[in-house]
């Protein structure tokens, strides 16, 4: 049988949410990554270390017990974080990195930022604490088509934030357009980005063509195949400025399959198979391992995972929902066969 052996990978984004949620999905995150970037957009949001020591608290109860994983926290920036704040946070071991939603731009972003020039104090602070930004790159204009939102925010907000703190780390999070990456390819090595699997495998055709299909809507929103090929080709490039981040927003079925349905795909199930097939068909397994296990814990500055996971070539179909009763997700290529299978 045809293998993959690989340095363990970590996610660099993901949602595994709290409550119940999290108990049915942080377990798909677990057996296949080390570490994961713990996205802060609960409602409330984590804004605090405090909270998100308990937040923290919370996922590794949840982490079952014959797996080993370390969550890193991250902290919701608002329009009233402040300098003390921020030096509270890089003082903490658990929490590695602040994340700035424009306000309204996806899930649970009410309590983010609105008007991006009014917290340069606060990018000033992360910039001298050397904590890394994470940006959610989109602008909520409601009249900007959905499709350019994030050629946009960095024409308009990203540019700006990249010339006024220029030692700052910043990763644009989830990019899904050419712009994007050439935008990133083009900076210094303080800018990286993160790309998800659905945006390495699908266009917005598997949204929209044929039928409206909810569980492929995600923000940003999968784009035309020219784009797709432009995030294939950073993904597989070597590049150590794209790294893995699979963007995993769990959200209940009933709660995507309804008239105003929620943004976010569920990934975590098969991420490291998703990121396989879709690097196989590039035909570059060989990148795999440093997207997925190297660029992005050099990026952190933390220490490279030691141990390693194997993928097999053996086919097996996607459960058509993981939960139970009406608490049920529908996971990513739900019914359908994949053609790697983690060990
Ligand atoms: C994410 C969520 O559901 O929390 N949704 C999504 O479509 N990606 C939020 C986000 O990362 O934008
Ligand atoms: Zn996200």
């Amino acid at each position: 049988m045809k293998t993959l052996t690989i340095t363990r990978p970590d996610d660099w984004h993901t949602h595994v949410r709290n409550g119940a949620l999290l108990k049915t999905v942080l377990p798909d995150t677990a057996k296949q990554f080390a570490r994961a970037i713990i996205m802060p957009n609960l409602k409330p949001p984590v804004t605090t270390v405090a909270q998100a020591l308990i937040y923290r608290d919370e996922i590794l109860q949840a982490v079952p017990v014959d797996m080993d994983f370390t969550p890193l926290m991250t902290l919701y920036l608002t329009g009233t974080t402040s300098e003390a704040d921020i030096k509270l946070a890089a003082e903490s071991d658990a929490v590695v990195a602040f994340k700035l939603y424009p306000a309204g731009a996806t899930t649970n972003s009410d309590a983010g930022v609105a008007n991006i020039k009014a917290i340069y104090p606060a990018l000033s602070a992360l910039e001298k604490y050397d904590l890394p930004l994470l940006i959610h790159g989109e602008v909520t204009d409601e009249h900007c088509d959905i499709f350019d939102r994030e050629r946009l925010f960095i024409e308009t907000h990203l540019n700006d934030i990249v010339k006024n703190f220029p030692a700052l780390r910043i990763v644009l999070e989830h990019v899904t357009t050419n712009e994007a990456v050439q935008f990133v390819s083009a900076s210094a090595n303080t800018i990286a980005a993160t790309i998800t699997p659905q945006h390495l495998l699908f266009n917005r055709n598997a949204l929209l063509a044929g039928g409206i299909r909810p569980h492929y809507y995600c923000l940003p929103i999968l784009k035309r195949e020219q784009h797709r090929l432009a995030l294939v080709a950073a993904a597989t490039s070597g590049n150590p400025k794209f790294f893995l981040g699979t963007d995993s927003a769990p959200h209940l079925s009933t709660l995507k399959e309804t008239a105003c349905g929620c943004a976010g795909c569920y990934s975590a199930h098969a991420a490291i198979e998703l990121y396989a097939e879709a690097f196989e068909r590039a035909d570059a397994l060989d990148q795999l391992e440093g997207f997925a296990s190297f660029y992005g814990a050099d990026f952190y500055r933390l220490p490279r995972n030691i141990t390693t996971v194997t993928l097999e070539k053996q086919s097996w179909i996607v459960p058509s929902a993981y939960g139970a009763g009406d608490s049920t997700i529908t996971p990513l290529k739900a019914g359908e066969t994949l053609s790697w299978k983690l060990r």
